[in-house]
């Protein structure tokens, strides 16, 4: 059985490079930081700590997958980009929407005790005051080189597109511009 393991580990897919370090967030002390470390980090930064049971196929999947969506939502490693979306971090935490259940499962240093959602979500709220996330989104704009096409249902940053218009009679004064 290990040995199958093995072999499934050894064949399987290539592991992704994990995308540089453009500015990472200034965390409001060490143990925020720790804690977003235990339980975010994986999938909110560009630090994801790959293992070899990411190889096997379908597992392979679902993992980049998370980590590449996650990412775009709110990424701690590019905080020179929008991360508009992290002002719901908190919330996501104390409603125990975020780290991902299935996530958790897997991973024990995330399974984070009440005191410490609590601590992680003040933590985030101060760090927010101190270093606040710019408006739009991570992946806005960007033109990841690393993004195959294969990768799945991520279309949604071309709804945010073209929302404001000019008003063309030359004025400016329509009254009726929003
Ligand atoms: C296993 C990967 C994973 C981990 C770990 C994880 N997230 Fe997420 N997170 C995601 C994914 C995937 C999404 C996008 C969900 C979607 O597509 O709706 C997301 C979305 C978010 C969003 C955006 C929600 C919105 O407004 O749309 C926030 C905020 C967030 N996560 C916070 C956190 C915090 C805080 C932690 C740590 C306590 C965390 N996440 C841990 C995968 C993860």
């Amino acid at each position: 059985m290990r040995n199958l393991f093995m072999l499934l580990v050894a064949t399987g897919c290539a592991l992704p490079d994990n995308p540089p370090v453009t500015q990472e967030i200034a965390w409001v002390d060490q143990e925020t930081e720790d804690l977003a470390r235990r339980a975010c980090y994986d999938c909110h930064s560009n630090e994801t700590v790959w293992l070899p049971v990411h190889r096997l196929p379908i597992i392979h999947g679902i993992v980049v997958g998370d980590v590449e969506r996650g990412r775009c939502h709110m990424n701690f490693s590019t905080w020179d980009l929008g991360n508009e979306d992290a002002w719901d971090a908190p919330d996501e935490l104390l409603d125990g929407d975020m780290p991902l259940p299935f996530y958790v499962q897997h991973h024990e240093e995330a399974d984070l005790t009440d005191a410490e959602r609590r601590r992680l979500a003040e933590g985030l709220r101060a760090t927010f005051e101190l270093d606040p996330p710019k408006d739009g989104e991570p992946c806005e704009g960007a033109d990841d080189d690393d993004d195959r096409d294969r990768d799945d249902d991520d279309d949604r940053k071309e709804d945010r597109r073209g929302v404001r218009t000019e008003p063309t009679d030359g004025t400016g004064a329509t009254g009726d511009s929003f």
